[in-house]
């Protein structure tokens, strides 16, 4: 069956049914023998937007699943003649997005691969942007991995299974994979991460993952992402609701995989370290213990006042361990750290701090490239006293109830060394029950791997 898809505006009807107003993420199926019209409403012509294709692509191939549609050309040319060849990204980001669908664990799961075309005034697309296309495919497919990665339950993504499969993709994508094992962390001095890690019988993994793809360039950016596989708060143990959900506690980790897989695949020049501390954060008598002082790798000692702020504890080790012995020359680490992002942004805008500004902004401005916010915080004294500790150099949580990301940002900052670092909470945005938008499936969202993709992109 061959498929047309037309595109309407509202207020200009074109002489299809008048029951069709063409409002915006309205459709019609109109069959014949062997042919179908589908006609997609683009709402009001002044209202739409760049932004909105993306969302609109993606839910006309969800509404062409639905309809078992595995043939289709797209017809761009009115989107370019309007928007410029941009929109090729925009198009191909949401056709793929769109697609995504995690049906693992069902035994009737339907694969749905469709057979798509895309023509500019009937022609099909030149080189270019045919390139263009297939590059931002090549995001999309990153966002997937993250995605992946976090809807698969800790049963299935220990710290070992999560650093086999980054293996493979070190193989299929030419970059670079080592492992650390928990003898290797410990030779290292890693107290801090190994203090959480060793928590489970389920071994903690230290991946790196080295893209270097610029020799004409020392500039290396290194990404941190936090790896917690199962975040049961430890001893201080989370009530059963908030723990529910915590097999996404690697979303930070995800979406550095992601992002270098995606940077390899396109073979980005540009220069990048991928530092994924990976482990279970449990009960046991093996786990370490409210008031436990620890040093870390840095040197600093910690003293642990809570257990359950154990993501900042894996990232000052992981950061420490990215500036010393991959001499990374900027830091951003991302990681859902805190249940305060939650509380302050909700679910589609994520926290940062930063000590460089213009660091941020460049962050901010991927962030817009890919579609996804992110809002920057303050830190000052005021917030760094609430760790300091009678104990110790630093407590890894503080009495103080409110200001919670502000606060876990300070930890962090003080094992960055002054290198120009940012630090983005993605506590609210990885995962989604309800999402707003069509690119966007229920579940694990890949936030962050575009933006660190496009981030590393520009940053030559
Ligand atoms: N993994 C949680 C944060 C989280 C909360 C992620 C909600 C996703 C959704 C983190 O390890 C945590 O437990 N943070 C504590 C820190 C506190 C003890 C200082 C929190 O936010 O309550
Ligand atoms: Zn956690
Ligand atoms: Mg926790």
């Amino acid at each position: 069956m061959n498929c047309n898809i037309n595109f309407y505006y509202e207020d200009k009807n074109r002489g299809i049914t008048p029951v069709f107003k063409a409002k915006i993420k309205e459709y019609g199926f109109s069959y014949d023998a062997d042919n179908v019209e589908v006609s997609v409403g683009l709402g009001k012509f002044e209202e739409f937007s760049e932004k909105k294709i993306k969302a609109l692509f993606a839910g006309t191939v969800k509404e062409l699943k639905k309809h078992n549609i595995t043939k289709a050309n797209f017809e761009l040319g009115e989107f370019s003649e309007r928007f410029g060849k941009s929109i090729i990204s925009q198009v191909s980001m949401g056709i793929n997005l769109g697609l995504y669908e995690f049906d693992r664990y069902k035994s009737e799961n339907k694969t749905y691969s469709p057979e798509f075309t895309y023509t500019i005034n009937n022609r099909v697309l030149e080189e270019e942007d045919a390139e263009t296309f297939k590059k931002a495919k090549n995001v999309a497919e990153g966002v997937a991995v993250a995605r992946d990665l976090v809807n698969t339950p800790a049963n299935d993504l220990t710290p070992v299974i999560f650093s086999e499969i980054v293996e493979k993709f070190g193989k299929e994508h030419n970059i670079e994979v080592e492992i650390l094992d928990e003898t290797k962390c410990r030779e290292l001095g890693m107290n801090t991460f190994l203090a959480v890690g060793e928590s489970s019988a389920n071994p903690p993994r230290l991946i790196v993952m080295r893209y270097l793809n610029n020799s004409e360039s020392d500039e290396v950016m290194g990404l941190v992402g936090k790896g917690i596989t199962y975040d049961t708060g430890g001893y201080s143990l989370k009530p059963s609701a908030s723990m529910l959900g915590m097999k996404t506690d690697m979303a930070g980790a995800a979406a550095v995989c992601g992002a270098i897989c995606s940077l390899a695949k396109n073979k980005v020049k540009t220069n990048v370290i991928g530092v994924l501390p990976c482990c279970e954060n449990r009960l046991s008598n093996s786990a370490y213990l409210p008031g436990d002082v620890v040093k870390s790798m840095n040197g600093k000692t910690i003293e642990i006042t809570n257990t359950d702020a154990e993501g900042r504890l894996i990232l000052s080790d992981a950061i420490t361990y990215a500036i010393r012995n991959e001499k990374v020359s900027k830091i951003v680490d991302i990681a859902t750290l805190t249940g305060s992002v939650v509380a302050t942004l909700g679910h589609h805008i994520s926290g940062a701090v930063t000590n460089k500004k213009a660091f941020f902004k460049e962050v901010k401005k991927a962030g817009k490239r890919a579609g996804e916010k992110y809002h920057l915080f303050p830190i000052d004294d005021t917030y760094r006293k609430v760790l300091e500790s009678d104990l110790a150099d630093i407590k890894n949580s503080g009495s103080v109830k409110f200001g919670g990301c502000i606060v876990g940002g300070c930890f962090i900052e003080a094992f960055v060394e002054d290198m120009p670092w940012v630090h983005l909470d993605i506590a609210g945005t990885s995962y989604s029950e309800k999402p707003l938008f069509d690119y966007n499936s229920k579940g694990a969202t890949g936030v962050g791997a575009a933006t660190l993709y496009e981030l590393c992109a520009k940053h030559n």
